[in-house]
């Protein structure tokens, strides 16, 4: 089975800072990294690191080749990536003391992907493969829409939330991943809503669809007509939660692809996702497959 991400390519430019900034303050970071990043490029790490057949498909700017270079080396296909002239998408990540962070995101490149691009990349996979989305590029709907009609097993990660996201078609999507805060406001709930009045509300909404629910260092869920699952994170020391959720969503997608139970799955993923929190970064801080099974 191969896998095909289509998503974001960023460059993070990291600042460390005491506390996240207030309106109106000026503050000053200690120090400030480029790093690897966005959602797609992560999240086609981690499946290629935990061990899948992966393509990555979206577009980047000049600047980001060395981000593509990693991907490569990781074992991450990208025949099917498209390029411009026009700078790669960026983000600003402030990253505080206690470890947590907040992200500004500009598309750039990503934000230049186009229809006749997926056109072009869709034909090269068939059902049963799996498409990966999540929501830093343009056409989703379309992306899910096509994918549907081919029967490909469709994850959607609905990552940053903006105010579309009810309008795309989720009840198509084969697997949801969301966060807590994600899975509440797909819910209609409150952003501190009772896990399980998430889950439900979410089932009834989308029956045809599998729920994985992270919860940080808490652990995850998963929701799925009569099973409902659940495993404990791992306590670690955080050096820095960025790219944590995509790591969880490599290694979960991967297991699972692999037949594994769905128990072993969620408490794989979550033992990654927790050495990727103690690492600084987002990409460079994704497990190989030898570190988590071993
Ligand atoms: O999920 C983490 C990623 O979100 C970062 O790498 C950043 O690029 C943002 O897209």
């Amino acid at each position: 089975m191969k896998v095909l991400v289509y998503g974001s390519v960023n460059i993070d430019r990291v600042f460390s800072v005491d506390h996240i900034i207030l309106p109106g303050e000026t503050l000053k970071s200690t120090r400030m990294s480029l790093s690897a990043g966005g959602k797609g490029a992560n999240q086609s790490v981690a499946l290629a690191r935990a061990g899948s057949d992966v393509w990555f498909a979206g577009k980047t700017g000049d600047d980001a080749a060395w981000i593509i270079k990693t991907m490569e080396e990781a074992g991450v296909h990208t025949e099917y990536l498209c390029h411009t002239d026009h700078p790669n998408g960026q983000t600003v990540i402030q990253l505080d003391r206690h470890k947590q962070n907040s992200i500004i995101v500009l598309p750039g490149s990503n934000g230049e992907i186009e229809q006749s691009e997926i056109d072009a990349v869709l034909p090269h996979f068939e059902e049963g493969d799996c498409l990966v989305l999540q929501n830093e590029i343009p056409h989703i709907g379309y992306l899910i829409d096509k994918a549907s009609e081919k029967n490909m097993y469709i994850v959607f990660n609905p990552s940053p939330l903006t105010d579309d996201i009810p309008t795309l078609p989720i009840d198509k999507v084969n697997l949801l991943v969301v966060n807590e805060i994600e899975g509440a406001s797909l819910a209609g709930l409150q952003p501190d809503a009772d896990f399980d009045e998430i889950l439900v509300k979410l089932e009834e909404k989308y029956p045809s669809t599998e729920i994985v629910m992270t919860v940080g260092s808490k652990g995850a869920y998963y929701r799925f007509d009569k099973d409902i699952v659940f495993s404990s994170g791992v306590k670690v020391k955080a050096v820095d939660t960025t790219g944590a959720g995509d790591t969880f969503l490599g290694y979960f997608l991967t297991y699972k692809n692999e037949g594994r139970k769905i128990e072993t799955c969620l408490g794989d993923a979550c033992y990654a996702a927790g050495i990727a929190v103690s690492r600084f970064g987002a990409m460079q801080s994704i497990p190989l497959r030898s570190e988590v099974d071993g």
